[in-house]
Order: C-alpha cells, then sequence, then structure tokens
C-alpha cells in the first residue's frame, strides 16, 4: 500500500493507486503528492511549480518583469497571466526601485538573536509579512481548484505565524466566491480584498466576510484598471471618497484602502476612515510606467504620518527586500507572485516554506544591519537616505 500527501491539510492518506480526492479536507488529486515527491526545500516547490505553469511562469530566479521573459506577452495581445500591463515597465519599476535601495552593514556591537514579531491590525505575526491577495490561479493550466489554492494560501500563511489576505477576479460570484469560501473554511483567520464593483455587490461580500470572522476587509481600489476583469466585460469602478466612507462606515471591520500610489489619495483615504493604506500597483497590472513601490512608499509616509498603518508590495521577493520597505515606512509587506507560485508547486506546504525562507533572509538581514528589533527599523538603516 502506497502513502499520499494532501498537500492542503497535511493529511497522509493511503492506496495502491492516487486518492481522487483527500478525505479530510476534499482536496482533488492535483493536490495529492506521492508521499516520495513530498517537496522538502523551497527549490523543489519551485521546479513543481514551474512543470505546472509551463508556458506561463518559468519560476525565474529573478522575477522582475524583464521583457525578455516568458510572462511579458501582453503586449502582444495575449492575456496578461502572471505579467505586468502594457510592456511592464510598472512591473519593472518595483524591481528596479527595490533594487537601488541599498543597506549600511553594522558590525559592530552586542552578538543578537533579532526579534521578528510585530501585532498588524490588533493580530500577533511572527513578522510583518502578509501573503498578498491575488486571484485566477486555476486559470494557469487548471493547475489547482481556485478554492483549494486559496485555502493554501490561508493554512501556508498561519502555519508560518502570519496572515493571508485573499483576492476577488472575474470568475469570482457571490454564491461561489473562492476566497469567501476559504475564509470561511479556515474561520475567518484571513483578510479578503474584493474588486471595485458596485456599492451594493460589495456590501454584500463585506457582510459575508463579517459573517466568517475575517480580520479585516478592503478593496483595492487599482483594480479599477484590471485588464482581467476587462477581457472579460466584467464591471469595476473608480470609486469616491464618498464610496470609501460609505463602506468604512458600513463595516465594522477595520478597512484597507489598496492600490494607492499618491501622497494625496492616502490622506484622502486616511480621512474616509480607511485603517490601512495599501501602497501597491497592484505588482505592474493595472497602468503601464508608474514609479516603483519603494519610490513613493517614503513620500506617502511622509505624508500621512504615523497615522495609518501601511502595507507596500511589490517586486520584494527576499526578507531583504521586505526590510528595505520596512525602513522606507511600511508596517507589513504583502508578497504576491511568490504566494502563487508557492500555492501552485505544494499547496499550503509550499506557501509555508516560501515565508519561512522570507522570515530566514528577514533575520539575517536584521542582523547584518545591526536591527535588533521590528520597531528600531527605520531609514538609518539605509545607505545614503536618512
Ligand atoms: C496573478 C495575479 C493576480 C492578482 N490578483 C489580485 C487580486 O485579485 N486582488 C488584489 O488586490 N491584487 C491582486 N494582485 C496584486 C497583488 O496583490 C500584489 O499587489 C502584487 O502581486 C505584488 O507584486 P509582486 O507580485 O511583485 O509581489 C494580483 C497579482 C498577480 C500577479
Amino acid at each position: 500500500m502506497s502513502e499520499w500527501y494532501c498537500s492542503v491539510c497535511h493529511e497522509i492518506l493511503k492506496g495502491e493507486t492516487k486518492p481522487g480526492v483527500c478525505d479530510i479536507c476534499q482536496a482533488d488529486d492535483r493536490m495529492i503528492i506521492k508521499m516520495e515527491e513530498v517537496p522538502k526545500t523551497l527549490e523543489q516547490v519551485r521546479d513543481a511549480a514551474r512543470t505546472k505553469l509551463k508556458g506561463i511562469c518559468a519560476a525565474y530566479p529573478s522575477c522582475d518583469g524583464n521583457f525578455d521573459k516568458i510572462c511579458q506577452r501582453e503586449a502582444y495581445g495575449k492575456p496578461i497571466g502572471l505579467g505586468g500591463a502594457g510592456q511592464g515597465f510598472s512591473f519593472r519599476a518595483n524591481a528596479e526601485a527595490l533594487s537601488r535601495i541599498q543597506f549600511n552593514m553594522s558590525v559592530l556591537g552586542d552578538h543578537f538573536e533579532p526579534d521578528t514579531a510585530t501585532r498588524f491590525l490588533g493580530i500577533d505575526l511572527k513578522f510583518p509579512v502578509l501573503s498578498s491577495s491575488t486571484a485566477g490561479a486555476q486559470k494557469y493550466n487548471d493547475a489547482l481548484d481556485e478554492t483549494q489554492f486559496c485555502i493554501s494560501v490561508l493554512k501556508g500563511s498561519k502555519e508560518a505565524g502570519t496572515i493571508g489576505l485573499r483576492g476577488d477576479t472575474w470568475f469570482y460570484t457571490r454564491e461561489d466566491h473562492p476566497s469567501l469560501n476559504a475564509m470561511k473554511a479556515c474561520n475567518g483567520y484571513g483578510i479578503p480584498i474584493f474588486k471595485p464593483r458596485s456599492q451594493d455587490v460589495l456590501k454584500k461580500l463585506i457582510e459575508t466576510a463579517q459573517e466568517y470572522g475575517c480580520k479585516a476587509v478592503g478593496v483595492d481600489l487599482d483594480g479599477a484598471g484590471s485588464t482581467v476583469m476587462a477581457r472579460q466585460g466584467m464591471p469595476v469602478f473608480k470609486k469616491s471618497v464618498k464610496d470609501i466612507e460609505e463602506l468604512v462606515r458600513f463595516t465594522t471591520l477595520p478597512f484597507i484602502a489598496k492600490g494607492i500610489m499618491m501622497p494625496e489619495e492616502a490622506q484622502k483615504c486616511v480621512d474616509a476612515g480607511a485603517a490601512v493604506i495599501a501602497v501597491s500597483n497592484h505588482g505592474g497590472r493595472v497602468l503601464d510606467s508608474t514609479p516603483g513601490v519603494a519610490t513613493v512608499l517614503p513620500l506617502i509616509r511622509e505624508k500621512v504620518g504615523k497615522s495609518v498603518l501601511i502595507t507596500a508590495d511589490g517586486g520584494v521577493r527576499t526578507g531583504y527586500d521586505v526590510l528595505k520597505m520596512l525602513a522606507l515606512g511600511a508596517d507589513a509587506v504583502l508578497l504576491g507572485r511568490d504566494i502563487i507560485r508557492a500555492a501552485v508547486g505544494a499547496g499550503t506546504l509550499g506557501v509555508k516554506l516560501h515565508l519561512e525562507h522570507v522570515h530566514d533572509t528577514l533575520k539575517k538581514a536584521m542582523f547584518m544591519t545591526g536591527t535588533k528589533n521590528i520597531k528600531m527599523v527605520g531609514s538609518r538603516i539605509l545607505f545614503n537616505q536618512n
């Protein structure tokens, strides 16, 4: 009798042939792995993702939107896949902006073990890195079921000591919304970010999120420029400050305004009552030729002061990148494409392994910049930035 591993719930199943479904969590056979083939390293997870995402993403060592990479084909009319909008200038700008930031390397002082713990929206996290809201992985070579994808992200994030956001896309409906299905399956331990749909639809989705016990809700305001929604003819809308105020008043949960790139607009969202400003250009997927997030982040922090939580995402691949974003003004950092690849490669296990790798590199970065804990992170650790 062979043993099989469910990469969503970790159950070990027995059977001569591969089980069609996990007895415990009902994940289908795409999430079930022969025991001997269960990935032990992140590299093995990424190898599995590379195979499953053939033709869409090659899980390159550097995910930077360079034009010669297979994801960058939107410019020629193909679907966006995992790439950037247009010619991918915004996608590349995220990586380039981070690459320009350098650390002051500090070697003198007492030996210490960096403490990465933090609190975010009242939740204790092992480190200030969250899985970002993403959606639509099911459409990539039918590699996995969308709800299983969402559950993998939420469970893997929790097991790594942090929390996951989940997204929204054209085939999510109120009746069958994989992000909300996963929130329910994970007892609400997650944060749904909805597309800027009509106010009425948003209120219904927010109500369900509240009912499931989610920790916060949000809208990716930049999703108004989603090329995926446009391709499928699904309506998304620009939101006014009044609309945001209305949603903030409607919900009892903290509200996240995601996709903010301008200091004035960040301030307007703060004034409208948002608890978190998510500085993001959607991984370069909604407007080509924006600055990189690391470029605008300090300007936004300067404008809004300490009054509000800020997250940053875009091109963050390692704990070194995380520390840069924190030093530039973020309270927490979100990971997009890397978490998709991790979940496609090995479900919950893949997400956990990926986040653990980022945690390890964050600790290294903190150690070598003389940063004992998250409260000590500041621009003094950056070369020529203070
Ligand atoms: C395939 C894909 C799907 C995404 N879907 C969503 C979504 O549904 N909602 C959302 O707020 N952001 C979405 N994003 C943006 C991410 O939340 C995040 O802002 C971005 O991926 C961060 O950049 P990175 O991928 O370089 O880490 C998506 C990004 C990708 C690559």
